[in-house]
Parts: structure tokens; C-alpha cells; sequence
């Protein structure tokens, strides 16, 4: 019997690139290639990477260093850069990389099968750009140990922020219409998902192709399929949001009361240096609106610190902020330069140890915060969707509907992955809860 081929995919980034994995995985699965954990056993390695910053897209090239090697004594072993940096880079890769099989974009994710035929016939390929019609197979696309299912809304950006290189790794922007997107849920609801993700980079800037609904509109269709337990969305543009959205956020049980909404910096001169075309009020006032909508709402949010021009007392507002919005999780990152994105060319560059010691100063900060508001949850009782063996033997991890990391016992039955089940909060940490599964009377603690 021969050996079947095997594939290996490597992701970095956001939940596109995920996604864009999950769709690759699914093109390889249909041709009968299967998927190894194992890098040396591949015949075919994708690396899927991230080039929101520099470190992502040195990363990706450190490991194409590493892979190549694995071609002596393996010479028909494929390996493709997929993602961001693949069209970021294109043709360059495969000059700065001798054994680089193919280049291939985001925007062409569903033309591997087509890229892999042509390199096996000999053709170093380059498949980057974002052509007016896109393939895309929802059948072809591996969901296999998924707890949900995601669903591209809306891709590429028309934003233009100044510091950041999506719009030219993703392109413009371009929604796709309802009917897709209801089918491709409708279809992920009858595979058995209770939980829905819809993405896009300004998901809620989502608009019916030639057409007049936006994205409370799609949202409200959505939320109301049967069998859809928990509707998520990301990531919101703080501009883009109506009071329409926001009253939809308000009626849906079953859109989870969680929303990543990316702030950058609370300093209004930052703000309007990063092009972001909101100031600090609005933002504000954007989440008290929300939070009006719906009490028990979490926020995440994303913060760049030490972007060129930022003073001391723009860093102590965006402390100040943070303050006063208590968000549930904070993700932070240093401001790196990107190629071909506007903000390098400002003036008032920051040394990296004052950036490094903002990001420190924000963490410890936020921490604080994060562990109190987790310690308010105990005793408190959730619906979890599981997503995942624990680390101690019988247990296992899920996500509240605030999407907060729980782990509990699961008892003499497990939960299947992506179902749900009661857990009562019994322990806070800063970064993750532990509670006891209310439905499982075996287990019940004294
Ligand atoms: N709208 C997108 C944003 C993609 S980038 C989304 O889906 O989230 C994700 C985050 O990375 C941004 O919100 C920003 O905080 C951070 N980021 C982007 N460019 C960056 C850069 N040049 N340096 C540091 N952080 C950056
Ligand atoms: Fe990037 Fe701003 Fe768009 S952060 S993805 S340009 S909304």
C-alpha cells in the first residue's frame, strides 16, 4: 500500500489567516492529502503568516530556513508562504528563498489545489493580487476539531490607518452578499456548530453588495436562525458602529455579550496621527452606549504604545482610559514599522526602552484590573461552549459567553467539543476562571 500524502500547515496572525487554513486544509483533504501534526512526515508545508508587525514576518522566514532543509533526500516535499507576507513579499520570497515552491496571497487561498498542480508540472508559481472573482468552496474548507464556526462577512480594508499594512496585504475592502453568508451559516449550524464567528478586518462596516442593508441588518438575520446559540463577530471599527448595531447587540440573547473594539490609543493627538477618524469621546461614548444596551457587555481591545509622536502624558490618557472602560482583556503591542504604510514617515520616533517600558507600565495596569473584575465573577453562573481538553487529566476548558477562558472538571461524561454545558465560577485568576459543572450531580463538591 502506498502512503498517503500528508500536508503540514503552520499559522500565524488573526482569524482570517485561521480560516484561510481551515480553507486550505479543506482543498488538500478533497485531493485525499491528510494533515500530520509531524513536519518531517509532510509532502507539502504551508506557512500561513502574519506581517502586522516585524517580528511575525521574521518569524515566518526563520522557519522557511529551518523547512528547507528537510528537502535533501525529499526532493518532490513542497513548501508554500501563504498570508500576509506572501503578498507583501511575492516574487521577492522566492529570490530570498532558493527552495520556495510558491507564493500564495490571501486573496487567492482558493486557487492551492490549482498552484500545487502547477508547481508539480515544474512552475515556480506566484499567485498574489486580488482578482475580481474569488473561489470559494464552503465544502472545501477542514472545520475538524473546531468548537465554531467562523464566516468571512467582509474582507480586505479601505481604513488606511497609518501604522498599519492590512489594506495592502488584504486589499480593499469587499463584502459579500447576505445570501451567502445566511447559506454558509445555515449550512455551518446543520454540521452541528452552536457557536458563529463572523469575520472581517472592519466587520461591521459590512454592506449588501449594490444593495442597502448594513451590518444590523445582517446581524439580526443571522441572530435569528434557529440553532444559533452564540453569535460573535469580529472586528468592530469603533466609527462604523450605529445606534442601529447597537440596538441589535441590545436584543439578541444569543449574540454573546462580548466585543473586541480596538481603541489604539486614548490620546486624541495620537489618534488623529494614526488617521483613525474618531476621538476619545466618541469612543467613550460608543461604549456607554453599549454598555446601556447591555449590562453584562465585556470589551476587549487593542493598544499600540510608543507610536511616533507619543508623549508621556498621550501614554498617561491611554492609562487613563483603560481606567475608566475596565476592559476584559487588553491586547497591547509595541508600534512596528511597516513597509509601505504612512507612519513611518512621521517625525518623533520612540526609543524602544521607552516603548518597553509603556507596554510594562500598561500590563501591570491592566492586570490589576483583569483580576478584579474576574474575582466579581465568582459564584457567578455561565453557559460554556467547550473548546478543549484541560491540562490536568479530566478536565476541560471552555469559553463563557463573555468569552472568558473557564476550566472545570467535566465529570463521568465529558462535553463534546463545541457543546455547552452550566458552570459555576469558583476561582479567579487574572487571565482565566475555574468553576464546577453544575449538570454533572456525580461530581458535585461538598
Ligand atoms: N481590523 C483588524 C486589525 C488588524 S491588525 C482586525 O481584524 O483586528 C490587529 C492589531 O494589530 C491592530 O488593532 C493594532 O493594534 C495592531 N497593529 C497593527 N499594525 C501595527 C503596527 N504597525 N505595529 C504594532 N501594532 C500594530
Ligand atoms: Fe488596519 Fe485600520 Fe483596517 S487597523 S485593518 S487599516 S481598520
Amino acid at each position: 500500500m502506498t502512503r498517503p500524502r500528508r500536508f503540514y500547515i503552520e499559522t500565524w496572525g488573526c482569524q482570517m489567516n485561521e480560516l484561510d487554513s481551515q480553507r486550505m486544509a479543506g482543498q488538500l483533504m478533497q485531493q485525499g492529502i491528510l494533515p500530520t501534526r509531524e513536519v518531517e512526515e509532510a509532502d507539502i508545508i504551508l506557512l500561513n503568516s502574519c506581517s502586522v508587525r516585524e517580528k511575525a514576518e521574521q518569524k515566518v522566514y526563520s522557519r522557511l530556513g529551518e523547512y528547507r532543509l528537510l528537502k535533501r533526500g525529499k526532493g518532490d516535499l513542497l513548501i508554500g508562504l501563504c498570508g500576509c507576507v506572501a503578498q507583501q513579499e511575492g516574487e521577492r520570497a522566492l529570490e530570498r528563498v532558493p527552495d520556495l515552491d510558491f507564493v500564495l496571497g490571501p486573496a487567492r487561498v482558493g486557487e492551492l489545489q490549482d498552484v500545487v498542480a502547477r508547481r508539480r508540472a515544474g512552475e515556480r508559481v506566484v499567485a498574489t493580487g486580488f482578482p475580481e472573482s474569488r473561489q470559494y468552496d464552503i465544502d472545501a474548507v477542514s472545520r475538524h476539531g473546531e468548537h465554531k464556526g467562523m464566516v468571512t462577512i467582509i474582507e480586505g480594508c479601505n481604513k488606511n490607518c497609518t501604522f498599519c499594512i492590512v489594506p495592502k496585504t488584504r486589499g480593499p475592502e469587499r463584502s459579500r452578499p447576505m445570501a451567502d453568508i445566511l447559506g454558509e451559516v445555515r449550512h455551518l449550524l446543520d454540521y452541528g456548530f452552536q457557536e458563529i464567528e463572523l469575520l472581517g478586518q472592519t466587520v461591521n462596516h459590512w454592506r449588501e453588495p449594490g444593495g442597502d442593508w448594513d451590518f444590523a441588518d445582517l446581524l439580526d438575520r443571522v441572530a435569528r436562525m434557529p440553532g444559533l446559540r452564540r453569535l460573535r463577530f469580529i472586528t468592530s471599527y469603533p466609527r462604523d458602529f450605529t445606534p442601529r448595531m447597537v440596538e441589535q447587540v441590545g436584543r439578541h440573547a444569543n449574540i454573546a455579550p462580548y466585543l473586541h473594539l480596538p481603541v489604539q490609543s486614548g490620546s486624541d493627538r495620537v489618534l488623529r496621527r494614526m488617521g483613525r477618524g474618531y476621538t476619545r469621546n466618541e469612543y467613550l461614548d460608543l461604549v456607554g452606549q453599549l454598555r446601556r444596551a447591555r449590562t453584562d457587555l465585556a470589551l476587549s481591545t487593542d493598544i499600540i504604545v510608543g507610536f511616533p509622536g507619543e508623549a508621556e502624558e498621550d501614554f498617561a490618557q491611554t492609562l487613563e482610559l483603560v481606567r475608566e472602560v475596565r476592559f476584559a482583556v487588553v491586547y497591547a503591542f509595541k508600534y512596528s514599522p511597516r513597509p509601505g504604510t504612512a507612519a513611518p514617515r512621521l517625525d518623533g520616533a520612540i526609543p524602544a526602552e521607552i516603548a518597553d517600558e509603556r507596554l510594562q507600565r500598561l500590563f501591570a495596569l491592566q492586570e490589576g484590573i483583569q483580576r478584579e473584575i474576574n474575582v466579581g465573577l465568582v459564584g457567578k453562573d455561565f453557559e460554556v461552549i467547550v473548546t478543549g481538553w484541560g491540562k490536568q487529566p479530566g478536565t476541560q476548558t471552555g469559553r463563557t459567553p463573555c468569552h472568558r477562558v473557564i476550566h472545570f472538571e467535566t465529570g463521568p461524561e465529558p462535553v463534546s467539543l463545541g457543546g455547552t454545558t452550566t458552570v459555576r465560577v469558583e476561582t479567579a485568576f487574572a487571565y482565566s476562571l475555574v468553576g464546577r459543572r453544575l449538570e454533572a450531580p456525580a461530581l458535585a463538591h461538598s
